[in-house]
């Protein structure tokens, strides 16, 4: 509900306006740092971690956990450490993660935890960098990620109730994490790893105040082998619906240390210890809207009334990073009908840009925590800003149209949804055949989420959910025509009571001149890996106007940081090398995509763009820095 969300937006807008904040104690270092896994060290040192009345205890002593949030999903696993280093730089002890189900099991049992969705090596990696880490398998997540970090297929099993005791969803739940505690449970600091604590559900009070449902929560954590500290967390108005009594409550929102004393003790017994779980330095972004940015200093004062006050704190986001491929959420505004998918680029206007870069806010934070070290421990010093590059122009002249190579399609008489198709992310294309003659209104009917009409294969119009267009006047040539429609998911809603109307596609009806269109083809386009386009050259395209296949191969010399300026395209996706690098759109507020150093080849590289809106645009440039706050109209396209 978006008056949930602005009421979550609130504690954060006032944050901002500096109108909330008030104390410190002193912060305790990292783990002793794990020997890389390269080689055979010392046995893990175990340790204890626990709740004092006012501190959390390590080992008996107080520790002031100084968090900040980054998640491994949203940073090339090259770069995992870099980043790590930046959040130590930063004087941060702790890291916090989610765990997102829908990168660990895509299809229904078959997990993956390898590359970049090997949580237990990023943990690991926290603690060889001397972090502790604050685990958030949840198994919702929100986030601004895809369905809140739910798989696609839970929607596929009728009567299955997320959030809920109901039973499919709860047997989904317990499969998945007894999968990720074979992962992670051995990694908690009672058995030498880094995890200090685990969170169970996330804002549960913002959805509901099943306390049976809590419980399970906790029951089915303890079952998957987490047998550490268990907290909740939820924004102030909510700790009392989404706490579990016994487990700390902590708070997102604040940082006035009164009012986090006031909650935790009202929810936990009248006791601490006291705990920020999400303090937002800045916002998200979403399409056509704009870039959200908020100077530090409305922040500095809030962070050293937490520390001061010998409160626990996690910064949401430290490092946001890219939310790569199609994982990218969506909110409702208010009701359902404004529908806002967020935009590729995570970078959050956090303190650690997207690219991993320090910012002004990084050295602001760094100041005020610094006031907080133990004596004689400074800072790590902060490493300079990486290079970015701009590389010679590229000319994607080799094309294909992608109606020219369309799968092997899937026969129905009315629409399939994505998930009809077992299909989670990407496009969808449907096709009929119609009697020509004149000009007739096309009208679907719960469009999700991005449509572009083609007629004889020439676009002839696009409809877009989040501006409630559903209908197009076509013109139609005489004789029979072919009516294709490719739709695009934009992203599942990852917030709010309407998580489980989130199926995607045509998800009813196609009306043409009023009469409902039957008997369709349906062809998937997940684009879960980079497209070969094969085939012709510039002129393969020179007959339609739908969308197209375009890449090029081009020379680096030295692998460094770039961004692709997508100003002159129009909407689409962009592969390089092979990784799904996310969705430009022209609309903004992101105008570039970040290519990181770390996923460049020196020598030959592969750049492959699906292009929706402007087929023959062939040129590709790139720039040394991001375009992240830049709007146009629709009407620029
Ligand atoms: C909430 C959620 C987070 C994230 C933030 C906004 O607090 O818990 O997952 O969605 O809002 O970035």
């Amino acid at each position: 509900m978006r008056t949930l969300r602005l009421s979550k937006h609130l504690p954060h807008l006032l944050l901002a306006a500096g109108l909330l904040g008030s104390a410190s104690a002193a912060g305790a270092p990292g783990p002793a740092p794990r020997r890389a896994a390269t080689k055979p060290g010392p046995p893990a040192v175990r340790h204890t971690f626990a709740l004092g009345k006012d501190q959390f205890l390590l080992d008996g002593k107080p520790l002031q956990m100084i968090s900040g949030e980054l998640h491994y999903p949203r940073i090339p696993r090259e770069a995992w450490r870099a980043r790590l280093k930046m959040a130590k730089a930063m004087g941060l002890n702790t890291i916090g993660t989610y765990v997102f189900w829908n990168v660990h099991e895509p299809q229904p049992g078959q997990y993956d935890f390898t590359g970049n969705n090997d949580v237990a090596a990023f943990v690991k990696m926290a603690q060889e960098e001397g972090l502790w880490v604050i685990l958030r398998p949840s198994p919702y997540v929100c986030a601004e990620w895809e369905f809140g970090g739910y798989p696609y297929w839970l929607q596929t099993v009728p009567g299955l109730k997320v959030r809920s005791q109901e039973p499919q969803y709860v047997a989904a739940y317990t499969r998945y994490l007894q999968a990720v505690g074979k992962q992670l449970a051995p990694l908690q600091v009672g058995k030498g790893g880094p995890v200090l604590m685990v969170q169970v559900e996330n804002e549960y009070g913002s959805y509901g105040a099943d306390k049976e449902y809590l419980a399970l929560n906790k029951k089915l954590f303890e079952q998957a082998g987490f047998d550490g500290l268990l907290y909740t967390c939820d924004p102030v108005k909510d700790v009392a619906a989404g706490h579990l009594p016994g487990l700390l409550p902590a708070v997102n929102g604040t940082d006035k240390p009164s009012q986090i004393r006031q909650l935790v003790n009202a929810n936990h017994g009248g006791q601490g210890p006291y705990y920020v779980a999400e303090w937002y330095p800045a916002w998200f972004d979403w399409w056509g809207a704009p870039h959200h940015t908020v100077p530090a200093a409305r922040y500095t004062p809030g962070l050293d009334s937490v520390l001061r006050a010998g409160m626990s704190i996690n910064m949401y986001m430290f490092h946001g990073g890219t939310t790569r491929g199609f994982m990218n959420g969506a909110n409702f505004k208010g009701d359902t009908s404004h529908y806002e998918p967020q935009v590729s680029s995570y970078d959050y206007d956090a303190p650690l840009d997207e690219a991993g870069n320090a910012t002004a806010k990084f050295r602001a934070f760094r100041d005020v925590i610094a006031k907080y070290r133990p004596k004689g421990q400074p800072l790590p010093p902060v490493p300079a800003a990486k290079p970015s590059a701009v590389l010679p122009p590229m000319q994607l002249t080799q094309s294909a149209a992608l109606l020219g190579r369309l799968p092997a399609p899937v026969a129905s008489q009315k629409p399939l949804t994505f998930e009809n198709l077992k299909q989670a992310y990407g496009f969808v294309l449907y096709r009929t055949k119609v009697a020509g003659g004149g000009s007739k209104m096309l009208k679907i009917k719960d469009l999700r989420d991005y449509a572009v009409v083609m007629v004889n294969g020439q676009r002839v119009g696009t409809l877009d959910r989040r501006e409630r267009q559903d209908s197009l006047l076509v013109a139609l040539p005489a004789g029979q025509v072919q009516l294709d429609i490719l739709v695009e998911n934009l992203g599942r809603v990852n917030f709010g009571e309407y998580l489980l109307q989130n199926t995607k596609g045509i998800t009813k009806t196609v009306s043409l001149g009023g009469q409902e269109l039957t008997g369709w083809q349906q062809y998937g386009l997940p684009f879960d890996r980079a497209p070969a386009v094969a085939g012709g050259g510039a002129g393969a395209l020179a007959a339609t106007s739908g969308p197209a296949l375009r890449t090029a191969i081009f020379a680096v010399a030295t692998p460094t940081d770039t961004y692709l300026d997508m100003r002159p395209w129009g909407k689409g996706v962009v592969w390089v090398n092979g990784h799904n690098l996310g969705r430009y759109w022209a609309i903004g507020p992101q105008q570039t995509l970040y290519v990181p150093a770390e996923w460049l080849r020196k020598g030959t590289n592969t750049i492959t763009v699906l292009e929706l809106l402007k087929p023959q645009q062939t040129k590709l440039t790139t720039l040394d820095h991001p375009i992240l706050s830049e709007l146009r109209a629709l009407g620029a396209l």
